[in-house]
């Protein structure tokens, strides 16, 4: 078959490999209709996550129809067209059962779980995410296979095509989960740092949940243009200006209900950090998550759907404890939330859809990824098709 492989930083290509087969029971065989390149893939695309090898196949949002199954899948059958999560969850471990699925204990039997020497959990196995994450092949392929197939894959309706229900793998849940992590309800205020596919996403959810008003920063003019036309954020240019000084400018100097760090690790900081980045110093840009906890209001909360690693500098604890803030993160416990996605898309609540500007064939992934990574040609989400 045909998918895309890491070669090392900034180098991907689409080659020939083994077709993939069923290893367990419940595991099924998909072949792959429609596949997303994400930010997180950015990460891996450049050289910024330990644990990639050459030749990994990368991809985590992806659907298609079941080729094959193993014997004891019950959940779909072959011919069945299903949506799949990125989160590898087996349905029935102590944080599947409190529906914790992206802290699923059994499913991450990788180095990175070995190589945790306390004998400390490891998080859940994800498609395509390195060897920290289980080393599963990923879906930006033809085939892929996909382990625990009773718990992850989600069957859709023939009714809504690809390209309006793919989502529900992984931006859709993660913007939905950032805003309710953020307490977003009808009235909020809220900011929400990052316009890419994932700060898109929770600015589409904050709206279907009545949040009042939304900030919205970043410094591609193009992605906040896209935000205030179809979600009426009020955008902020942080090249320009500083985003929280405006912020508190615009809430009586109080600042937001809630605030959400949609940028992650690499968010783009001072020299000083991209020095201390540069010099692996210090792992994550504390950038955007300096902004976040000057946003928000006394008692409000920031939720970090954005990745980090390791540490930062100037990490403004001390502003956190006197505003009061919670704070909430972590990697999206995405089987929890597609049953009610798939209604809302359905009721015509949520157009995920909307965001996508390119449409190409993976044949082209590499193309693609340059072309995501860069910002090149306004992209602010790219479908691939096998
Ligand atoms: N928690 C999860 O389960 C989950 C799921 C999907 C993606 N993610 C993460 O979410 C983050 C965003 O993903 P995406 O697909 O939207 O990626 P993206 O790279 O397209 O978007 C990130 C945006 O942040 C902007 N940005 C950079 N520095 C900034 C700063 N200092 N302040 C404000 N904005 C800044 C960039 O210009 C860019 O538009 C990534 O870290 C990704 O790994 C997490
Ligand atoms: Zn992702
Ligand atoms: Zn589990």
């Amino acid at each position: 078959m045909r998918a895309l492989t890491y070669q090392g930083s900034k180098d991907v290509r689409v080659e020939t490999v083994a077709d993939p087969v069923l290893e367990a029971n419940d595991d099924i065989i998909l072949r792959v209709t429609a596949t997303a390149i994400c930010g997180s893939d950015l990460h891996l695309y450049r050289g910024k996550v330990p644990g990639m090898k050459d030749g990994d196949i990368l991809g985590h949002e992806f659907m298609g129809v079941v080729e094959d199954a193993g014997r004891d899948v019950t959940n779909v059958a072959v011919g069945d067209r299903v949506v799949i999560p990125f989160v590898i969850a087996c349905g029935s471990c102590f944080f599947c059962n409190i529906e914790q699925f992206s802290a699923c204990e059994t499913t991450n039997s990788g180095p990175g779980g070995a190589l945790n020497k306390k004998q400390i959990r490891p998080p859940a196995a994800l498609f395509g995410f390195s060897n920290l994450y289980g080393g599963i092949p990923g879906g930006q392929a033809e085939l892929v296979r996909v382990p625990k197939a009773n718990v992850g894959p989600f069957k859709v309706p023939n009714t809504l095509s690809d390209e309006k229900v793919l989502f529900l793998s992984d931006i859709l849940p993660t913007g939905y989960q950032a805003v309710l992590n953020a307490g977003v309800t009808q009235g909020s205020t809220v900011a929400i740092f990052g316009a890419g596919p994932v700060g898109l996403m929770a600015a589409a959810c904050a709206r279907m949940l009545g949040a009042e008003q939304i900030f919205m920063v970043d410094h591609h003019a193009y992605r906040l243009e896209f935000a205030s036309h179809t979600y009426g954020v009020v955008p902020i240019n942080f090249d320009e200006v500083d985003p929280a000084e405006v912020i508190m400018a615009n809430t009586s100097y109080r600042g937001v209900d809630a605030v959400i760090d949609a940028v992650g690790f690499e968010a783009k900081g001072s020299a000083l950090e991209t020095v201390l980045t540069g010099l692996k110093v210090e792992t994550s840009s504390g950038a955007a998550l300096r902004q976040c906890i000057a946003s928000a209001r006394r008692g409000g909360a920031i939720s970090v759907p954005g990745v980090y690693t390791g540490f930062i500098h100037g990490f403004l604890f001390g502003d956190a404890f006197d505003k009061g803030l919670s704070i909430k993160m972590g990697q999206t416990h995405v089987q929890k939330f597609m049953p009610e996605l798939l209604r809302f898309i359905e009721e015509g609540k949520l157009q995920p859809d909307i965001i996508i500007t390119h449409k190409m064939k993976l044949e082209d992934a590499a193309e693609a990824y340059k072309i995501f990574d860069k910002k090149e040609e306004d992209c602010r989400k790219v479908v691939l098709t096998p």
